[in-house]
């Protein structure tokens, strides 16, 4: 089905064909939602913005564009106002019928993409032995998120976890483990290395006070690149420590994604080098291999380098993504690869698009997207820590988000006199601890810094996840009370909307598609929370005692109707919660 923007913005294309011919058949109408519903629901700025061109005024332009509209079947008649604004209201026997239409479905009325892509987002990426941080808690979350909304509309998509597993730390790493752990190289399970990170800490510490260690370490670097047996298999043993570590929060998010690491694009290094020398852009500085960035200078305004191979033959982080671009290019065949990381890596991805599209490795068809996003904070408004001041390791974050949401629900329970089994607690505080985790985290522009605060995400007041659960819920609990079977309502089900509060829901329920396809494009997952929040509102609203319409005890042929929306809107609900990765609680 196409949304009601796509419709209205087709009748525009043959109207400004019928009034100014063919030339114009392919103008953007320049339509937006009304920004106040005084004016209607849609409005269209087309007239001014010809104004120059035609050499008309805006008003006679917006005349002639209204003569030729045939919206008959979508809106009242259209109004020009103003300087030649033309406003648009929707007719409710228009929305009555987009709202059957979309009932029927389970996509509610979203259509899948015409032509999918092959996708690829490479996202959450933490390192091997190092924290992962809050950072790449961001990453996770929106990534996911992006992944789900593309998924959804059909595309292919890749998920991508670009584990840093490789580098010059190993070396010390697996030099430490040789003298702290023997066995562990020997016995297979024999190894607990329990705190990876502090682990770490210990084998950096050797590093940097013996001069003996230090040379092992570098050994270590040279066998594990050369492949040597016992290297690697420490190098494995690492990996899979902090691999497990991972995992337990991957499983608590609910987050798939597909490892491959750095350490996977290793044999496709040198190639990398070779043919940046080959194309004309390599220049030996000082005994490092790079290529001078166009538009990236020093203080003194030289051309910056980016490194590609050091002198002592390694090679960077930047290296490794260019060889990730080669292959997710050739081998991956993706039209579109999008990178999900804080803003802070804005130059590392510019300046790798850069050297990549000079060398000729992306075709002029495959976009490539980097998606920052800003820091998380503390109440302080300081970097987010512990209050000894460590990082905030992500167990434990979100150990505490479940924790409190467990203690908010036993005291609302109490409060209400009810008594729930130990299994409904758990899976209830598990759902809104991180639900109000991550729906803090997308509900912000994710350009922007915010201030992490457990007290805000799990209010049950505001744009939160729980406000947006308990909107669900509360929809579920009119079904039992009524003992409504939402499914049964029946396809044929008529919607009748005449109440001003029903007005509102209906046209705010059949913005969903608009919506998605803003987020499909401009990858703001904030867009998709506001929308929802806004439709829980509309819903309360609806459902007011004394602002609203009653449901339940309504007559027919308006009590079924109203059911109808009740049910839209938790479908809604749950696909577009859904989307951002939360799940629905039946009951909370
Ligand atoms: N491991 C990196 C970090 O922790 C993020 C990797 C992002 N992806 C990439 N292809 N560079 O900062």
């Amino acid at each position: 089905m196409n949304s009601t923007q796509e419709q209205l913005r087709f009748k525009f294309q043959q109207a400004l064909f019928a009034a100014f011919g063919a030339d114009y058949a392919e103008v953007d109408p320049m339509l937006v939602s009304a920004s106040n519903p005084k004016f209607g629901d849609y409005q269209s700025n087309i007239a001014l913005s010809l104004a120059k061109q035609l050499g008309q005024a805006p008003r006679a332009i917006a005349q002639q564009i209204v003569q030729q509209l045939d919206l008959n079947e979508i809106c009242e008649p259209p109004e020009v106002a103003g300087a030649g604004f033309i406003n648009l209201t929707l007719k409710p026997a228009y929305l009555e019928a987009q709202l059957s239409a979309i009932q029927t479905g389970e996509r509610l009325g979203i259509a899948v993409v015409k032509e999918p892509k092959r996708e690829v987002v490479d996202f959450s990426s933490p390192n091997i032995a190092k924290e992962m941080h809050v950072g790449h808690l961001r990453s996770t979350i929106i990534g996911d998120c992006i992944a789900r909304i593309l998924e959804f509309r059909g595309h292919d998509v890749l998920r991508l976890n670009h584990i840093g597993d490789w580098g010059t730390q190993f070396g010390m790493l697996i030099a430490y483990l040789r003298e702290a752990y023997p066995d562990a190289l020997i016995t297979a399970n024999a190894l607990d290395l329990g705190d990876l990170v502090a682990f770490y800490r210990k084998a950096k510490q050797r590093f940097d006070e013996d001069e003996v260690f230090r040379e092992t370490a570098r050994q270590e670097v040279v066998k594990l690149q050369a492949g040597v047996e016992d290297t690697r298999r420490a190098w494995q043993l690492l990996c899979e420590q902090s691999r497990r570590e991972f995992k337990v929060i991957y499983d608590l998010l609910d987050v798939h994604l597909i490892e491959r690491g750095e350490s996977f694009y290793n044999p496709l290094l040198a190639a990398v080098v070779e043919d940046l020398d080959k194309k004309g852009l390599l220049v030996e500085d000082a005994g490092a291999k790079c290529v001078f960035l166009e538009g990236f200078t020093n203080k003194e305004g030289q051309p910056l380098p980016l490194i590609v191979q050091k002198t002592d033959g390694g090679y960077n982080y930047a290296t490794t993504d260019l060889a990730a671009l080669r292959y997710r290019i050739e081998q991956d065949c993706a039209e579109r690869i999008i990178y999900i990381t804080d803003a802070g890596q804005a130059n590392h991805f510019a300046q790798v698009f850069q050297v990549a599209r000079r060398a000729e490795w992306i075709p002029n068809d495959v976009e490539l997207v980097h998606v920052p996003f800003g820091l998380v904070l503390g109440e302080d408004g300081k970097k987010f820590k512990t209050r000894s001041g460590d990082t905030v390791r992500l167990r434990d974050l979100l150990d505490e988000a479940i924790a409190r949401a467990r203690a908010d629900l036993e005291s609302r329970l109490k409060e209400e006199g009810r008594s729930e089994t130990e299994d409904f607690i758990n899976h209830v505080a598990q759902v809104i601890g991180i639900s109000a985790v991550k729906y803090a985290d997308l509900s912000q522009n994710r350009t922007s810094n915010y201030i992490f605060s457990y007290d805000k995400m799990l209010a049950l007041q505001g744009n939160t996840a729980p406000y947006m659960l308990y909107a669900y819920a509360r929809i579920q609990g009119i079904s039992r009370k009524g003992d409504i079977n939402f499914k049964q309502l029946g396809d044929d089900a008529k919607v009748y909307l005449q109440h001003e509060t029903e007005l509102i829901l209906a046209k705010h329920l059949l913005q969903l598609s608009e919506v998605i396809t803003s987020v499909e494009q401009d990858l703001l997952p904030n867009r998709l929370c506001e929308y929802l929040f806004h439709l829980s509102q509309k819903f309360n609203l609806f459902y007011d005692r004394d602002r609203g319409v009653p449901v339940l005890t309504a007559e027919e042929p308006q009590r079924t109707s109203r059911l109808v929306l009740c049910d839209l809107t938790a479908r809604t609900l749950k696909l577009g919660l859904s989307l951002l990765g939360i799940p629905t609680l039946e009951r909370m």
